[in-house]
């Protein structure tokens, strides 16, 4: 069979660092081809020469034989390459169709009034990938799977021969992961080539025909999923081991002076009701995870607590009402809030968004600080120097976390720290809150729908469903009383990347 895509010795490099280094696969139509690594180890950086936004330094990209490799974007699309981005950023002004047909219209602008020809191309690429209900909504009121499905719809909406496809699982629930291999599943079946990155390593095994997995930009191994996942070097930089934790004293309760009270919590966006009397205690030095799919609230309920949206009811810190205080003067006061959004400077570099977070510590103690978290995220030490909006997505996972760490708060919210983050990764940030936990006073609360790695630290688990509270209880009695629905099969919570909810 004679590949639709062949790449031959690809290589890219950053100044100094080389991202992707000789690399070489083919895809056949009718095919996926996994390719995994840990964070930063050039995976997007292969997608994107291979579409044109870098242009390659050395190397091959044969679409049927023909060497697109240097050509532009635009060029490469037409050609028959379509690419579905790690990270979505839809337009605020145009609805999901109209951005379906954008997409299917890219290098004519006089298009825009499009004819219906065109229009009805769009309702079916919009079916197709499960949009039709909400097609003629603006991006930005869709819940997160259907920006995802979004950003699908764009990328076939030309009907490429190869689709590249950049960590379409991460922050979906295991429902949705389903929904999304399939429609995956389809675009192989319909006999186009798919290039596949995720760090969902169990969804990535199921669906793909082989795998190849990369490490600091260079081949480490290639064979069926299962091969590459029983290497030792994929087993040693990649996987890692199992989540372990110290066990907890079950404390039946809050046994600490309470430090955060929320009482009877509302949020009102609209219409919808996104958060419906919610009430919940952290005690001092307490450990507290919020479970929830997505939607449930979560977000919503940290968002409230930091001041960052209006609510109703009642938060407390320390005994002090919060209401009527900033979310700068909130912050100041010790909770500080790791969002799922990141919202990191992109223009500054890594050091310099730490240094922002240490700002208000003497010297000293910012510069223990910082060389803490250098020993924790050593990545982030050798990049001091990049700008924040070029790190990998996982890095940029990593530099928030850390920030918020710099602040040294009393309270670290974090908002689905796993996202985006590789299983070995995930093993250190479990070991580092560990460590934290044993060491220092903070108090945590977390929120996440990853169970495997939300349970093992938690002194108190609260599970969160349409905007209200519906289970309290010790991580021990979660799998019994209300895991229904949020665990994975038994045996099968080995590396945290590995177990999501349904
Ligand atoms: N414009 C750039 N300038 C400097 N370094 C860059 C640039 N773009 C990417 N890099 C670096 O190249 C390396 C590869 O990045 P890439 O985004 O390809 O990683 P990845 O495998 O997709 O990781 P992740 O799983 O975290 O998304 C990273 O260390 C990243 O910081
Ligand atoms: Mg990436």
């Amino acid at each position: 069979m004679t590949p639709l895509l062949e790449v031959k010795g690809l290589t890219k490099r950053f100044g100094g660092l080389i991202a992707v280094s000789d690399i070489s696969f083919s895809i056949a139509g009718g095919e996926i081809l996994g390719l995994i690594g840990p964070n930063g180890s050039g995976k997007s950086t292969v997608m994107k020469c291979i579409m044109g936004i870098e242009r390659p330094n050395a190397g091959e990209v044969l679409l049927e034989g023909t060497n697109v490799a240097g050509w532009p974007t635009h060029k490469i699309a037409r050609q028959g390459i379509g690419i579905v981005f790690q990270h979505a950023r839809p337009l605020h002004r145009q609805t999901v169709l109209e951005h379906i047909i954008l997409a299917l219209l890219p290098d004519d602008l006089l298009m825009l009034r499009a004819n219906r020809a065109v229009r009805e191309r769009a309702e079916v690429i919009a079916e197709r990938v499960g949009l039709a209900a909400v097609m003629h909504r603006l991006p930005r009121t869709l819940p997160f799977a259907d920006l995802r499905r979004l950003e699908l719809g764009k990328a076939i909406a030309r009907n490429p021969k190869v689709v590249l496809v950049d960590e379409p699982f991460a922050g979906l629930t295991a429902t949705e992961v389903a929904d999304f291999s399939e429609l995956i599943a389809s675009f192989r079946a319909e006999g186009h080539a798919v290039l596949l990155v995720d760090h969902n390593v169990k969804s990535v095994a199921a669906l793909v025909d082989r795998a190849l997995a990369m490490y600091l930009g260079e081949y480490v191994a290639h064979g069926t999923a299962d091969e590459v996942m029983r290497n030792e070097t994929v087993r040693r930089v990649y996987l890692g081991g199992k989540l372990e934790v110290a066990a907890r004293p079950d404390t039946g309760g809050i046994a600490r002076k309470p430090l955060l009270g929320v009482d009877n919590l509302s949020v009102q966006y609209g219409k919808a009701q996104a958060l419906d009397n919610v009430s919940i205690t952290v005690g001092e030095g307490e450990f507290v995870s919020v479970v929830g799919l997505n939607g449930a609230g979560k977000t919503t309920l940290f968002n409230a607590i930091s001041g960052l949206v209006p609510a109703s009811g009642s938060v407390t810190w320390n005994g002090q009402p919060l209401a009527g205080r900033s979310a700068a003067a909130i912050a100041r006061g010790g909770i500080v809030q790791c969002p799922e959004t990141r919202e990191l400077f992109g223009e500054l570099n890594v050091r310099e968004n730490l240094d922002l977070g240490g700002q208000h510590l003497p010297k000293d103690v910012s510069a223990r600080q910082l060389a803490w978290l250098f020993d924790l995220f050593p990545i982030l030490q050798e990049r001091q120097n990049q700008a924040a909006r070029t790190l990998s997505g996982g890095e940029q996972q990593m530099l928030a976390i850390a920030r918020a760490l710099m602040m040294q708060p009393n309270l670290l919210i974090l908002d689905e720290p796993t996202l985006g983050l590789a299983p070995v990764i995930l093993e250190q940030l479990s070991k580092a809150l560990e460590a934290l936990r044993q060491t220092t006073d903070i108090t945590v609360l977390l929120g996440e729908q990853n169970v495997t790695f939300a349970l093992p630290h938690a002194d108190r688990v609260y599970v969160l469903e349409h905007a209200r509270i519906v289970w309290e209880g010790p991580p021990g009695r979660f799998a019994e009383e209300a895991g229904a629905g949020y665990l994975s099969a038994p045996g099968e919570a080995g590396p945290a990347g590995l177990a999501h909810l349904p």
